[in-house]
């Protein structure tokens, strides 16, 4: 899954000085310091099965055939996900960490994600669907053999059970992946959720954070991956953010004024790109006798005015943010808004603190088949006020990925540094698909800015004016 960051100087909006990495990570929590190796073992089994038993739902929710077929040129057939899932936990798990003798080494070679782009894979002959339960099923078992086992220090890759976490996160991820292949799919729904909790009130349009120096990225955070390390003082110039995700509302606003049709409002490339495929909506809207539908996992409903837009682009939400006379966050912006407390000067692991995401903090997991609306989780705010930063939709920055300063790839430079460049934004804060496993403050994501089947929406901002405060 594509991940994140950069400082690239684009006018105004980096406004920041980075520094080099601090020392910082006594003063940083680890959840996972105070647990025995035996609470450890439970918590990583734990993680371990709520990810299976997500992955179980998404490939038992179709037929055979729905498994095997490709629902978008864009993504993988599900049961190549599912397979996947068990290769990259049978080379991991069960012979790296474990030591063990591979079960299927036959197969690496087709489910090795740089080796076969997403459309070629339906032609591959892939495990059936019965065979790559089957195979999951045991490596599962094998890998719990290794947990059992394995002593969880004495080695980067284990200690606090970092390549468990770092396994339970690529199931995690893969499963918001089968979960927007679910979107694409064309059929009746075979997915159900309740809705999620309505928003108790209105909330002022923005939040001004004040300039100055706050901890970004982290040497601490025990399953954070190499691109979020490490911790790093960054200099931030005051901004005002969107105390929410833009609505449905708001981006129709753009629509009704003919955003879609102003070259002006549109990079170079965004221009290029909407006029390509003659773009005038987001994914999966359509309007039908003067109304905006949506199409949702197989249900077609009228756009909900009040919930964070979902399926924009990068290049849309930039065009968006220049015609309200705004512009995205920086990814340092974001993460200053999401973990900083003004007040204390303490960068915190979510925007409510340190605790693990509750049902009450954020719409995460796909608990709810949808985005929350705007200010529907008051208990989930930041110090400052700003909402819904965790869950609901991933929030394209205006920020290129890159490496922090002191990056160093780990364990192998496939996960992230392959990707840095100027061909990737960074997306931040996860989506109703994503687990809390799979999101923190500090979590970077990553895409192409012409993407759109993904869960991603954005927020604005913008720099302060001459004599405001901040
Ligand atoms: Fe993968």
């Amino acid at each position: 899954m594509p991940s994140p960051t950069s400082p690239r100087a684009c006018g105004a909006a980096c406004a920041q000085e980075r520094r080099p990495a601090v020392a910082t990570s006594t003063a940083e929590p680890n959840p996972l310091r105070d647990l025995s190796p035996e609470q450890l073992k439970a918590h990583v089994a734990g993680a371990l099965t709520r990810a299976r038993d997500r992955s179980v739902v998404l490939t038992d929710a179709v037929d055979d055939d729905d498994l095997t077929k490709q629902h978008s040129k864009l993504m993988s057939p599900l049961v190549w996900d599912l397979a996947h899932i068990g290769s990259q936990e049978e080379l991991w798990l069960v012979r790296d960490v474990g030591g063990r003798e591979p079960l299927r080494p036959d197969i690496d070679d087709l489910y090795d994600a740089f080796q076969h782009p997403r459309a070629d894979r339906p032609s591959l002959p892939l495990l059936g669907p019965a065979e790559a339960r089957a195979y999951v099923r045991e490596v599962r078992d094998k890998a719990l053999d290794v947990l059992d086992a394995a002593p969880l220090h004495g080695r980067r890759l284990t200690e606090n059970a970092f390549a468990f976490g770092m396994i339970t996160q690529h199931e995690q991820q893969h499963d918001e992946t089968m979960l927007a292949t679910h979107q694409l799919r064309r059929g009746d729904p075979v997915l159900h959720a309740p809705p999620p909790p309505a928003a108790p009130r209105r909330l002022p349009r923005e939040v001004v954070v004040p300039g100055g120096p706050f901890r970004m990225g982290t040497s601490a955070e025990p399953w954070a991956l190499d691109n979020e390390r490490p911790a790093h003082e960054v200099d931030v110039a005051g901004f005002a953010i969107d105390t929410t995700p833009v609505t449905c509302g708001d981006y129709l606003a753009f629509i009704d004024a003919g955003g879609y049709h102003e070259r002006r409002w549109w990079s170079e490339d965004g221009w290029d790109y909407r006029n390509a495929h003659d773009i005038t909506a987001p994914l999966f809207w359509r309007r039908e006798n003067g109304q905006w539908w949506r199409r949702r996992f197989g249900v077609v409903e009228p756009v909900p005015e009040d919930e964070p837009v979902v399926h924009v682009s990068y290049h849309e939400a930039r065009a968006y943010a220049a015609w309200a006379g705004r512009r995205l966050p920086t990814e340092a912006e974001w993460e200053k808004a999401a973990r900083h407390d003004p007040a204390t000067g303490v960068t915190r692991r979510f925007p409510w603190g340190d605790d693990e995401p509750t049902a009450a903090h954020a719409n995460l997991g796909q608990r709810h088949l949808r985005p929350a609306p705007a200010g529907a989780y008051p208990a989930g705010a930041s110090p400052l006020g700003v909402h819904q930063l965790i869950g609901d939709v991933w929030e394209w920055t205006s920020t290129d990925f890159a490496g922090y300063p002191g990056f160093t790839a780990f364990p192998y430079r496939e996960y992230s540094e392959v990707f840095f460049g100027p061909e990737y934004k960074v997306l931040r804060g996860g989506s109703f698909g994503t687990d809390a496993a799979a999101i923190r403050g500090t979590f970077r994501n990553w895409d192409y800015p012409i993407r759109r089947q993904i869960f991603a929406g954005f927020r604005c901002a913008r720099d302060l004016r001459p004599g405001e405060s901040g």
